[in-house]
């Protein structure tokens, strides 16, 4: 690619432009899975274990219902093997030994209609040797504090850096907490659907609601046996993801290809809400314990931490999400001497797995919460002991990375600090005052949040774009952007054909960005771990430069008998002679003479990059964005609501492609952290979550959202132009420590156990 940042103006980079799918999507036009005509689909339902952990004895059909109206798949109808292929494969498509967790999958039905597949999933019967189940983080976490050999492991991992027993003997003090949160729901507008088709050459052709095009076809080839060639996977409209659309749709997928490719027909699974609270990927709960050595100057010699996630049944992506969440355990500030412990062990429950911010949001809960009490032990101010201790040009983190070019730490931290006049507001806290009205608080945050694949994984991938210039349905030469990145509400088809069009100078409409297609696009990689932006963005804008070149040539000797010409502003101009030929007609030539033309363009790390995936040294990420959260918060001292009243926010995701749509990526996430904060709630009842309606899971509405002030600071990637790095996830990383930090301000009651409820409150205060 070899383009880099410079100091070059762009004229559709930067501009808050309305989003290019906001048409067909308000007027009804877009298509969502459930859209996709289908007319003679036929409808599947999986029959589900009625336990949460035990051993399959056999599955039988009532002959009291007339199965020959329906499909059904059993372990036996698999083609290949009965596996989900993902990192552990331990997870097979449908149970048929152990079962571990209620609501496993244990066949599949498709009818003609859904009401007739859901009746015959009634006359399927199980026979099941019950074992007791391990369902809760609490049971987890009594168990690996007593009798951790009890406890099955799904994944582990650690990071070293110095000796942390010479760091807590260097210690004047050391401050201990522990920290928890539970699960969280994505709660999508759109929920999880996917059809498949049968092709007549024996493959499927798979659309749904999904995040990565590439993950699906791969990880189904063992178990549907057909070569990857056969499995074809285009995304429709998606109504929000969240990570909740990444790994969990080839579930989905594999459930409709494998009922399609055994009655020949379409089959169609759309889940309500109740299916898909239930049986859906949910964020990982999360025990950490932190030991942080302090000298009294307020400087940090050590960092000890326990990082533990509830995996749920199966590895899924587990180990992924623990090595973000240990990245992040610590990320942010210097110290000599980290040991982190990661692990991740199994409960009876569904599989936990991707949300937004992947392991980082918990992390960061419980490193912000400890932060704040470091302050607290060495008497120093929150805003004065994250300044001392913010990682500054030349620092390195806990994997050794230096911070080795200009980026947003401090500068967030220090530019919210003055946008929100922290420190007077600080003085005039309730800290639990009694007779007043209401208590005020006020919290802060600061953290990062590594862009792009952890480690070499970006080097690994070579995600790939490519640029089709061809004629429009309007007759008229543009471009189309081949990419697998998808659009789920958060711009990518918006960003792209900005990016694309910079990088050409060519007219925005010129440009589109069509849903991805595995028929028609190259491997750009998932759209997951905020590096979409960065990593294809910076590809994409590779290509058009490459594309750019090829018409400056073509143009030259076609229409300049071979004088030099420069693409600017949808014309080639020659700049000695002022001539000038619009793009479109030297486009329609180079078409009609040499048809399409295509570009590709892959993503290249800079060698500086190094990471050892054993050790976990090196380079983590290729950069970071950085982010800073300033919470307000109001409490009523007779009801203990808690109501957040403002949020200040500054951020450094790089250069911004978009500023409009930025903002509402921070305010969205904003949001959506604010319910992890203060009200999203899910326990464990006879083995399922008992919030399964959007009755009982409650999120933020307009009504809770608080004031939010955004600021940007951009500091571009400089590997690939435009320079942007992350915004997708950030937003969720840092507001429920801001939040706790401001209710202890408030009440003075510190909450370690999210989401921070007034009943969490009233035991504190009637304790004390
Ligand atoms: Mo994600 S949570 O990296 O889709």
């Amino acid at each position: 690619m070899g383009s880099t940042v410079s100091a070059q103006t762009y004229r559709h980079v930067g501009r808050g432009i309305p989003r290019l799918d906001g048409e067909e999507k308000v007027r009804g036009l877009a298509q969502y899975a459930d859209d996709i005509p289908a007319p003679d689909a036929w409808f599947g339902e999986v029959v589900r274990a009625p336990v949460s952990h035990g051993r399959l004895r056999s599955l039988s059909f009532d002959p009291a219902f007339d199965w020959s109206r329906v499909c059904v798949v059993t372990p036996e109808d698999i083609p290949g093997e009965n596996i989900v292929d993902m990192m552990g494969r331990d997870m097979p498509f449908l149970a048929h030994d152990w079962i571990q967790y209620k609501g496993e999958p244990l066949a599949l039905i498709a009818a003609p209609t859904r009401a007739l597949a859901r009746e015959a999933t009634r006359f399927v019967r199980a026979e099941i040797e019950e074992h007791p189940p391990l369902l809760t983080l609490g049971e987890m976490v009594a168990a690996y504090k007593s009798d951790p050999a009890r406890l099955h492991r799904l994944a582990g991992q650690t990071i070293s850096k110095g000796s942390v027993e010479q760091g807590f003997a260097e210690a004047d003090l050391v401050v201990e907490g522990e920290y928890t949160a539970g699960h969280q729901e994505q709660l999508y507008i759109e929920p999880q659907g996917m059809v498949a088709f049968p092709e007549p050459d024996g493959g499927v052709f798979i659309q749904g609601s999904l995040q990565c095009p590439y993950y699906v076809a791969p990880e189904l080839i063992v178990t549907l046996k057909l070569p990857l060639e056969k499995i074809r996977v285009r995304q429709t409209a998606v109504g929000g993801a969240f990570g909740g659309k990444e790994e969990f749709p080839t579930l989905l997928a594999g459930y409709c290809a494998l009922l399609a490719l055994k009655c020949r027909k379409p089959v169609k699974m759309i889940y309500d809400r109740h299916q898909d609270i239930l049986f859906t990927t949910k964020r990982h709960p999360v025990w950490a314990r932190y030991r942080t050595g302090l000298k009294r100057d307020g400087s940090i010699t050590a960092m000890q931490v326990e990082f533990l996630l509830d995996g749920g049944a199966y590895t899924t992506l587990s180990p992924v999400v623990l090595y973000r969440g240990i990245l992040h355990s610590t990320l942010g500030y210097k110290c000599p001497h980290v040991f982190v412990d990661g692990r991740v062990y199994r409960t009876n429950t569904f599989p936990n797995g991707a949300f937004r911010g992947f392991g980082a949001p918990q992390a960061i809960w419980a490193l912000e919460s400890q932060i704040e009490r470091c302050a607290q032990a060495v008497g120093m101010g929150p805003d004065e002991f994250r300044l001392r201790n913010a990682l500054r040009l030349g620092d390195s983190t806990a994997t050794g990375q230096v911070i080795s070019e200009p980026m947003g730490t401090p500068d967030v931290l220090e530019k919210t600090l003055a946008r929100s006049d922290f420190t007077a507001k600080r003085a005039r806290c309730s800290r639990g005052k009694p007779g007043a009205q209401k208590w005020y608080g006020i919290g802060l945050s600061f953290f990062g949040h590594g862009s792009g694949f952890t480690g070499d994984g970006e080097a690994r991938l070579k995600a790939r774009a490519a640029l089709d210039l061809e004629l429009f349905d309007d007759g008229e030469p543009g471009v189309n952007i081949r990419i697998s990145s998808t659009e789920m509400g958060q711009g990518t088809f918006t960003i792209m054909p900005q990016i694309a069009a910079d990088g050409l100078s060519v007219d925005l409409a010129r440009v589109r960005c069509p849903h991805p297609d595995t028929k028609y696009v190259p491997d750009s990689g998932p759209t997951v771990a905020s590096r979409t932006a960065m990593v294809v963005g910076g590809t994409v804008y590779g290509a058009a430069q490459k594309l750019k070149a090829q018409l400056e040539a073509y143009a030259a000797e076609t229409f300049f008998g071979g004088a030099p010409v420069e693409l600017k502003d949808s014309a080639f101009r020659n700049a000695y002679t002022g001539d000038a030929v619009p793009f479109a007609r030297v486009a329609r030539r180079l078409i009609e003479e040499r048809g399409p033309q295509r570009v590709y363009n892959q993503f290249q790390l800079p060698p500086s990059i190094k990471w050892d995936q054993k050790t976990f040294r090196g380079d983590s990420y290729p950069s970071y964005s950085w982010g800073c959260n300033v919470a307000e918060v109001e409490i009523d001292p007779l009801t203990l609501e808690i109501k957040v009243t403002r949020i200040t926010s500054c951020w450094d995701i790089g250069r911004l492609i978009n500023p409009v749509l930025a903002k509402g990526q921070i305010e969205g996430g904003l949001a959506q952290a604010l319910g992890y904060a203060v009200m999203e709630k899910i326990e464990i009842k006879n083995g399922v979550y008992d919030a399964s309606r959007m009755q009982t899971y409650v999120v933020p509405t307009m009504l809770d959202a608080p004031e939010m002030i955004v600021d940007f600071i951009e500091y571009p990637y400089t590997h690939a132009a435009p320079g942007a790095k992350g915004v997708g996830e950030i937003p969720m990383d840092g507001l429920a420590p801001a939040i706790a930090n401001a209710v202890e301000a408030a009440c003075g009651v510190r909450i370690t156990d999210l989401p921070i409820t007034p009943e969490k409150l009233l035991a504190h205060l009637q304790y004390a």
